[in-house]
């Protein structure tokens, strides 16, 4: 499926797509370039799915965990991930297969560790300031 926002206005509806585009999944990859809009629309997924909690890059962290009515979404960014070890280290397993929805930012890092089905959200920033948004089951 692929979408084209004109503008933040449009991340709402985007992010109700996505999630309807997913089926069965839980477990989401954001691609694309540094500021293309992977944490931004992180963000709206989260509000989507109903969490009150403060979304915010997990950059130092690594991971983030919000709670909505039902599940926890464990929010991920390897972007300073030195080694695939780091990941191992942290227990990404624990939160990969609990169930949980999971919003993976930089899952190059981690080539050797992807789970077996995911949805690959890959974003694009245009030069009009854009985005165009491509998501696919895997
Ligand atoms: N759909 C959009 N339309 C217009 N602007 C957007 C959109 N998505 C993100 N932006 C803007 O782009 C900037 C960078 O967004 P964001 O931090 O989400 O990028 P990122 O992909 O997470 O970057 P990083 O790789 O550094 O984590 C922000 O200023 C944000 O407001
Ligand atoms: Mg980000």
């Amino acid at each position: 499926m692929l979408l084209t926002l004109q503008s933040l206005a449009e991340l709402p509806a985007a992010a109700e797509a996505i999630i309807g585009h997913a089926g069965n999944n839980r477990i989401f990859l954001f691609y694309g370039d540094m500021g293309a809009g992977k944490t931004t629309l992180i963000k709206s997924l989260c509000s989507f799915l109903g969490t009150n909690d403060n979304v915010t890059s997990p950059t130092f962290a690594i991971v983030n965990e919000y709670q909505t009515t039902g599940d926890k979404i464990y929010h991920f960014d390897f972007y300073r991930l030195k080694n695939q070890t780091e990941a191992l280290d942290m227990g990404y397993e624990e939160y990969f297969y609990a169930g949980a929805w999971c919003f993976i930012e930089w899952p190059e890092k981690i080539p050797d560790l992807l789970p077996q089905h995911y949805t690959r959200v890959s974003i694009a920033a245009l030069g009009d300031g854009s985005r165009q948004i491509n998501i696919e089951n895997f």
